[in-house]
């Protein structure tokens, strides 16, 4: 591949997917391009570049070669102390407010294969347990590759990823289905709606009004300006009162107008402010 074409294969991602490939990451890119292009019978990048944009299934091969080129690593728990916030403070905070419906609606932006979906959803149904009156809750589960969300969606992991889940919840919230694999509890699953969704295009965000947004592991591959634009979109989404969970480190010195940044050392979560009671982890 010519620099030319380099160069254009590079606009095209970023402006698609947001994705940035440095040229020091050129032989990633060659190397998956390459490697997709055999499957689909492609021998020129050049070809393949023009027919992903305007050939009869463009819309499919480009769905197929972003999940390619993303990084869908994840783990159920990844980041316990952010579960811990969500179960022990934020959730005792957020259902003693006076503005509290009676719902927490929270979505889990770049869930991968669905893994911090399904551990937020522990969580928060565990959390809800000592609230008293009825509560409802629902996950809104978003991600640009669709074959990670169809794994999602099945709720169907292999049994070596049953350690990453605490004893107690994992007695109450998945089933073993054989020596292989096991199964997320379907009264959990049912709470958990996975849709596809990039987020270059936030204005067109699948959720509004949002309880609790965690988004972990997903900033980090955009640049710093095109990260503060995200930022600032997930805080017009949250409601009153309202939590923004990001992971350690994934932004510094952010501040927005209407938020405060949450004190606890080990969690990065900013909080909307207007809630009518006073919050209790930020006194
Ligand atoms: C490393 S995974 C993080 C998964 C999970 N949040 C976690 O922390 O374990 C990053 C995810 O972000 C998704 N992603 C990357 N670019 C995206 C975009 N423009 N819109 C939506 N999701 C995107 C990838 O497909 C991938 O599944």
């Amino acid at each position: 591949m010519d620099e030319d074409l380099f160069k254009r294969w590079v606009k095209l991602l970023e402006h698609r997917t947001g994705i940035v490939v440095p040229s020091t990451r050129r032989s990633f890119l060659l190397t998956n391009l390459r490697g997709r292009m055999r499957e689909a019978g492609y021998t020129s990048f050049e070809v393949y570049y023009t027919d992903l944009q305007s050939g009869p299934k463009a819309a499919v091969e480009w769905a197929t070669l972003v999940d390619r080129l993303t990084i869908h690593q994840t783990h159920f728990f990844r980041h316990q102390p952010s579960y811990d916030y969500v179960e022990k403070t934020w959730l005792t905070t957020r259902t003693a407010a006076l503005s509290w419906d009676g719902s927490i609606h929270a979505w889990s932006v770049g869930c991968a294969t669905g893994e911090e979906a399904y551990s937020l959803a522990m969580a928060i149904d565990r959390g809800l347990d000592v609230v008293p009156g009825r509560s409802y809750f629902g996950i809104t589960a978003t991600d640009v590759s669709q074959p990670a969300l169809a794994t999602g969606r099945a709720g169907r992991y292999p049994i070596a990823r049953r350690s990453e889940i605490p004893d107690d919840l994992a007695r109450r919230y998945i089933k073993g289905l054989d020596h292989q694999s096991f199964e997320i509890d379907e009264r959990l699953r049912r709470r958990v709606a996975f849709s596809v969704f990039n987020l270059l295009d936030l204005s067109r965000a699948p959720v509004k009004e949002i309880d609790l947004i965690f988004c972990q592991n997903v900033l980090i591959y955009f640049p710093r300006e095109r990260r503060l634009e995200m930022l600032a979109g997930f805080a017009s989404l949250l409601k009153p009162g309202g939590v923004m969970i990001l992971g350690p480190g994934e932004v510094t010195q952010w501040s927005y107008p209407g938020l405060e940044r949450v004190s606890n050392r080990q969690v990065l979560a900013y909080r909307r402010l207007d809630d009518p009671r006073p919050s209790l982890d930020s006194v």
